[in-house]
């Protein structure tokens, strides 16, 4: 089998996701290289390990820049706290004032601004990087690696903690517009409020698109290994509850020789995962990639992985 559908011009963003080291970055990097030769494409880390920079022997980092050799890819590597930090400077003069203007918040209000502030955030701030990108429509698809499972659930659930942050933003702004309209009578509407309308409506950007099922799909990567599987398991039991629905998912490092005892072995040890993930997840379009000689690192590499996910007499 190989991957399918990402063909569909209105599939903008796909989304690579699964435990540490069953192959999301290699994974990740083929399909945007794939994608590369029909449509002007984005690959996007949000991983802090810049393996992205490893696998494609080239840096990429903050900004974005073009892939050599990959014509029409550009890659940028989008990392949290650099994303928040970009943020909190651009609005920094809101950000002060909605603090200013709340003196009277009392300590429970400070307590619940503080810890909904801290988790979370960050990552919004990094889909929200995504999300101007892909409203900006200067590329066609949008490819994301993520970290491993955690990272990807934490990106997931950040649109909902930033909506919690933004009710207790304007739990507060209410307490201050009652202040302002029983002095002054009246009370016009502010730049904090129009920042934080502005908030709520990345909020909903970000829930539309990952919810949308012809614009973003979410593809998990396994291995054929107990921890693996458990940890897939995880990830689609959240992703549904957050309506994420995948319609399939790569299994990498499948044992193919039998050309010695230890190849034997492992691809027998490897049957009873094969078919617990055939039983699982029968109803995904499941695409097998075997385990290569060579680790895949550098664009033949990265080739060779695109002909195995796609099929090589077709570009998609
Ligand atoms: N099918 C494969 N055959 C051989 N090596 C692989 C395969 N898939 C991934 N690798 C190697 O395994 C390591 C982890 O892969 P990577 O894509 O970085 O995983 P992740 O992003 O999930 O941590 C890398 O060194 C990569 O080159
Ligand atoms: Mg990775």
């Amino acid at each position: 089998m190989a991957l399918a559908g990402l063909d569909n011009i209105d599939l903008k963003l796909i989304i690579f996701g699964g435990k540490g080291g069953v192959g999301k970055t290699s994974c990740a990097i083929a399909t945007a290289v794939a994608l590369s030769e029909k449509y002007k494409t984005l690959l996007i880390s949000t991983d802090p390990a810049h393996s992205v920079s490893d696998c494609l022997e080239q840096q990429i980092g903050f900004r974005v820049v073009k892939v050599n050799g990959a014509e029409n890819l550009s890659a940028i590597e989008v990392v949290a706290d650099e994303a928040l930090a970009v943020f909190i400077s651009e609005h920094q003069a809101e950000l002060k004032k909605l603090l200013d203007t709340s003196t009277n918040l009392d300590n429970q209000d400070i307590e619940e601004m503080l810890s909904l502030s801290i988790p979370g955030i960050d990552e919004v701030m990094s889909f929200k990087t995504i999300i101007d990108f892909i409203d900006e429509g200067q590329f066609e698809k949008y490819v994301v690696d993520t970290a491993p499972t955690g990272h990807a659930l934490r990106l997931i659930s950040s649109p909902r903690l930033l909506d919690d942050w933004i009710k207790v933003a304007a739990r507060m702004r209410w307490k201050y517009r009652y202040m302002i309209t029983s002095f002054s009578g009246s009370y016009q509407q502010d730049e904090v409020d129009t920042f934080l309308l502005g908030l709520k409506r990345t909020v909903k950007r970000i829930e539309n698109i990952l919810k949308d099922q012809t614009r973003c799909e979410f593809i998990p990567v396994c291995i054929p290994e107990a921890m693996a599987i458990m940890e897939t398991g995880r990830l689609l039991s959240a992703l549904n509850q957050s309506e994420i629905i995948a319609r399939q998912m790569i299994v990498n490092n499948v044992m193919q020789s039998e050309g010695c005892s230890f190849c034997i072995k492992r691809k027998v040890g490897q049957l009873p995962y094969l078919q617990e993930i055939d039983r699982v997840y029968g109803n995904l379009n499941t695409v097998e990639v075997p385990v290569f000689t060579n680790e895949i690192k550098g664009l033949d590499a990265l080739y060779e992985l695109k002909n195995v996910l796609f099929g090589e007499e077709t570009i998609l």
